[in-house]
């Protein structure tokens, strides 16, 4: 009898991240003889602790399909880190009760830095408690600091939502700037990287375009330098559009938008940077604002995804079948970048051990020497992420996307685990 594959997803989820399940999923089912059936975590890893599993064969394929085009996490995620084995070996060991009483050979996990830590220390169960099971990370983050793949699926959807809106803002603030909002500030995501604010650098296709200001966190917020770039841009364009990333610091290392909240991996919740960067220029300056904080309403985009996106997290969740049917384990498929111009990609691998909890951010060369903006090497890097547009079906005027069933897997075991969730 073959194996069956534990699938989840976990971590802040995107607009495509439910495109990796699909490839996945159909990728898995032209494989009978070799994958059973997948078995998706509900709510991620804490599905496989506790026992709830989602039988993916009672969907149809047509609903598979669907969820191409469906933004979020279709079997729901989480936010909860595996500590190490010698810390919590009840963990493990109630995981390999769970996969093999449900005779689960392969784990598939989707996910940023902090969730290819979880699929990296599953990888070790095999080496250290003697349980052989495949596994092999797939790679999603909007805020796109995974290393090694060149970009990570969910980044380029964010990307083109954001370039887009700052576009869109700025035609209404240069519109009604003469006689009222002289200041428009967006807050994108971003924690502690600043590729989705360089994002919004797309947006200048020529001289005195918006944004005319980017805060990266890369960057240490020093406030007279940025309220005097405000002023130069007021004084010669009558408006100032800014985009700030939630990961921005002061001088003294502190987020400006600390919520208070911690989130399981220890994460400070963040937003708020807008308000604070847009009354700044109010009660200095005395210019009129409007704020926007994009928050989830970016990563949720699916209206307006990036073609070159959703085609390589589907190919990642394809390529994650592949390469565990090769024999492949502790592994994750990247994104490989052959050219720039033409753009050109392929399907590549990396070890798990290499990406888990590693953070990518934006290189020195990508912000230019004022700190305020992206140079033409950034530009370069970007362009393609954002190419292409994949509408999903509209029906009422509404994007018709797809619910699943998620029906349950019959329980096997008899025990419950006692979860401890923060
Ligand atoms: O997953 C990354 C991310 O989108 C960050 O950019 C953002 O700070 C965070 O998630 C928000 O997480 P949550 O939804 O758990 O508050």
């Amino acid at each position: 009898m073959p194996k069956n594959a534990f699938y989840a997803q976990s971590g802040g989820v995107t607009s495509v991240i439910n495109a990796s399940a699909c490839g996945l999923i159909e990728t898995a089912r032209k494989h009978p003889d070799q994958i059973g059936n997948v078995y998706a975590g509900r709510n991620g890893i804490i599905g496989a602790l506790t026992e709830d599993l989602i039988d993916t064969s009672q969907e149809s394929d047509a609903d598979i399909a669907a969820l191409r085009y469906t933004p979020a996490g279709a079997f729901g995620s989480c936010r909860f880190k595996l500590k190490g084995l010698e810390e919590s070996k009840a963990e493990y060991e109630r995981l390999i009760e769970v996969f093999k009483a449900h005779n689960i050979g392969y784990f598939f996990y989707n996910g940023g830095g902090d969730s290819q830590d979880t699929s990296h220390k599953v990888s070790q169960i095999s080496e250290k408690l003697g349980y052989p099971i495949t596994c092999v990370g797939i790679p999603k983050t909007v805020d796109n600091d995974l290393p090694i793949t060149d970009t990570c699926p969910g980044f380029g959807s964010v990307a083109k939502y954001v370039a887009v809106s700052i576009k869109e803002a700025a035609f209404d603030v240069m519109s009604m700037s003469r006689t009222s909002t002289k200041v428009f500030v967006m807050e994108v995501m971003g924690r502690h990287a600043g590729w989705i604010a360089a994002a919004a650098g797309l947006a200048v296709e020529r001289e005195g375009d918006a944004p005319h200001i980017i805060l990266f966190p890369e960057r240490a917020f020093n406030k007279d330098k940025f309220l005097a770039k405000v002023d130069e841009a007021v004084k010669k364009y009558d408006f100032c559009v800014i985009v700030v990333s939630e990961g921005v610091k002061g001088e003294d290392g502190k987020f400006l938008s600390d919520a208070g909240t911690r989130d399981a991996f220890g994460h400070a919740q963040l937003g708020g940077a807008a308000p604070m960067i847009a009354n700044l220029c109010k009660s200095e300056l005395g210019y009129k604002y409007h704020w926007a904080v994009a928050d989830y309403l970016q990563r949720a985009a699916r209206h307006i995804a990036s073609k070159t996106d959703v085609e390589q997290a589907y190919a990642m969740g394809k390529a994650a079948v592949e390469f565990a049917l090769a024999g492949e384990s502790a592994v994750m498929p990247i994104i490989v970048r052959t050219s720039s111009q033409p753009y050109r990609w392929e399907v590549g691998m990396t070890n798990l051990a290499d990406v888990a909890n590693v953070e990518k951010k934006m290189p020195a060369d990508y912000i230019t020497e004022d700190g305020f903006g992206i140079t033409a090497l950034c530009r370069e890097y970007l362009q393609p992420l954002i190419a292409g547009e994949d509408y999903p079906p509209y029906s009422n005027g509404l994007p018709n996307y797809v619910r699943l069933k998620n029906v349950p897997v019959l329980k096997k075991l008899n025990s419950t685990f006692a979860l401890k969730l923060k």
